[in-house]
């Protein structure tokens, strides 16, 4: 391979500038040269293209965001659009592709793949929301869930000095993956995930079940939840327990930014460097990922079809431990 083609596309995660520099870096040292390819699919059919070298990554591996910047593209899911984005890649002398992105990136590149065989692609998972099969954990996800512990620990302290019940909301698209983890991080008395149905009354008598003495409460939504949004939650149990001080919190936009914690900084290295490597060995429509510590293959229709199954150990250890 002469020419790899890298781009950021969906949402950014913190960590992607990391995997950049490492696919940047790795492929300056197989003496591959690399297209950066600006605003994802969008960048690739417009033609924004330059060349990138080990100086253009210098100081990003502790930034937040994305140099590349990144984009959904509507363009990119008709034919048309896949079409004038390969004639771009051939006239730019692309022979191969890393794409840095979650579940939407993967299947644009699915999709591309099938088109156009004569272009290799790697893909790094790269979301806050960890829902990728074929990789424990997905570049941005260790950030985003320190940066909501960090919030609902300043959001605690609150609602214990005011005896308040808190709903917190995070994000997750339809995957409670970062609820579950930070709920169990920050010792919330019940967690909602969109992969277990949540019953209303189930949560009412949780919250009833409490110890009488405990004022605070916090109750972590996962964004995709079924029963209805945090401010749905929050006017059911007002409703319910007219007694309790309620407030709903929603975390937001928050949770993609900041500095990449230092598990995702070698998350993205590590996967950064097998990507390029993988593409060497003559890997092509599969995304890399780390599986018991181990890097992975995973052909991107196995790591996009199913959702991730949220684990039953961590919902019973939430619950066991709120009492
Ligand atoms: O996939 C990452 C994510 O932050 C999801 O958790 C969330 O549902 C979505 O992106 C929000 O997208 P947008 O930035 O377009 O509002």
């Amino acid at each position: 391979i002469k020419k790899i083609g890298l781009f950021t596309s969906g949402s950014d995660s913190p960590g992607m500038n990391a995997a950049i520099r490492a696919v940047v870096r790795t492929a300056v040292f197989y003496n591959i040269e690399v297209a950066g390819i600006r605003r994802g699919f969008e960048g690739m059919i417009n033609g924004d293209i330059y060349e990138m070298n080990t100086k253009s990554v210098s100081n990003i591996i502790q930034r937040g965001g994305t140099l590349l910047k990144t984009g959904r593209s509507e363009d990119f899911k008709t034919a048309e659009g896949r079409q004038k984005a390969y004639e771009q890649l051939k006239k730019n002398g692309i022979e191969a592709l890393v794409a840095l992105g979650g579940n939407g990136t993967l299947k644009g590149m699915r999709e591309f793949g099938d088109d156009y065989k004569d272009i290799k692609i790697i893909g790094v998972p790269c979301t806050i929301d960890n829902d990728l099969r074929g990789s424990d954990f997905t570049i941005g996800y260790d950030t985003a869930i320190n940066t909501v512990i960090e919030a609902v620990d300043k959001i605690r302290e609150t609602a214990e000095s005011h005896d308040r019940l808190f709903i917190v909301e995070v994000m997750g698209r339809d995957s409670g993956m970062i609820a579950l983890r930070t709920g169990m991080g920050v010792g919330a008395e019940a967690v909602l995930v969109p992969e277990t149905k949540s019953d209303i009354n189930a949560l009412f008598d949780r919250l009833q079940r409490g110890r009488k003495d405990k004022t605070s409460k916090i109750v972590m939504v996962a964004e995709g939840d079924e029963p209805g949004s945090a401010f749905e939650i929050g006017k059911a149990i007002m409703k319910k327990f007219p007694h309790y001080d309620t407030r709903v919190s929603i975390l937001g936009h928050i949770q993609r930014g900041g500095k990449p914690t230092c598990m995702d900084r070698v998350l993205a290295s590590r996967l950064g460097v097998a990507a390029v490597e993988a593409l060497r060995d003559g890997h092509t429509g599969e995304m890399v990922g780390l599986i018991h510590n181990n890097i992975a293959y995973t052909p991107f229709g196995q790591s996009v079809k199913h959702h991730r199954d949220v684990n039953a150990e961590f919902t019973r250890i939430v619950e066991m431990l709120s009492l």
